[in-house]
């Protein structure tokens, strides 16, 4: 088992807010593996912000962006990636994330992720829309499609980093 930890990629997926950055961040300081995360790589590669990417390109030129990088993040081993919470919703992505990795699904509860991202509006599906409610139907209609990606689940209401972390290298 150690062996996957340090041989595969460790992929964090889940709700925008869910904590996979900060979470990231941290199991790539402990397991001393490089960290990546989707979206700022997106960002440096088309210079401009994932609000902006949106409303000059489309949801589905964003998506196409996240599929390409996945394939070419995929080509090497040993990272921790820090998925945008769209992308395991292609199950062309998913195929592509269990070739070389684990799959970690991060959980909140909607007032949890509320709390966590109403003071960021660089989430362009959430502009407008930060309340329980939308976050709770959104969460309800993606909640399929994570469960099946997902070869771990670890809910994050109310812990720290370190407990997550912990939580989640003894699950893998
Ligand atoms: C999205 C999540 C965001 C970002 C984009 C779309 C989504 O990433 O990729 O705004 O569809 O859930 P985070 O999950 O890091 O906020």
């Amino acid at each position: 088992q150690a062996k996957t930890l340090f041989t595969h990629n460790i992929l964090l997926i889940g709700f925008m807010g869910a904590g996979k950055s900060t979470v990231s961040t941290y199991l790539s300081k402990i397991l001393a593996s490089p960290q990546v995360e989707m979206d700022e790589e997106i960002v440096k590669k088309e210079g401009m912000s994932i609000n902006k990417i949106f409303e000059e390109y489309g949801e589905t030129y964003f998506r196409n962006c996240e599929t390409n990088l996945l394939i070419e993040l995929q080509k090497k081993n040993n990272q921790i990636i820090s998925c945008g919470g769209g992308v395991a919703l292609r199950d062309e992505n998913v195929a592509e994330m269990k070739k070389n990795g684990k799959v970690v699904l991060l959980t909140a509860s909607p007032e949890v992720i509320l709390e966590r991202v109403k003071d960021n509006d660089d989430r362009p599906l959430l502009r407008g829309n930060k309340n329980t409610e939308f976050i709770s139907n959104m969460m309800e209609q993606r909640r399929p499609k994570y469960e099946a990606a997902a070869d771990v689940v670890v809910n994050t209401d109310y812990k720290t980093v370190e407990e997550i972390a912990e939580e989640i290298v003894v699950k893998l």
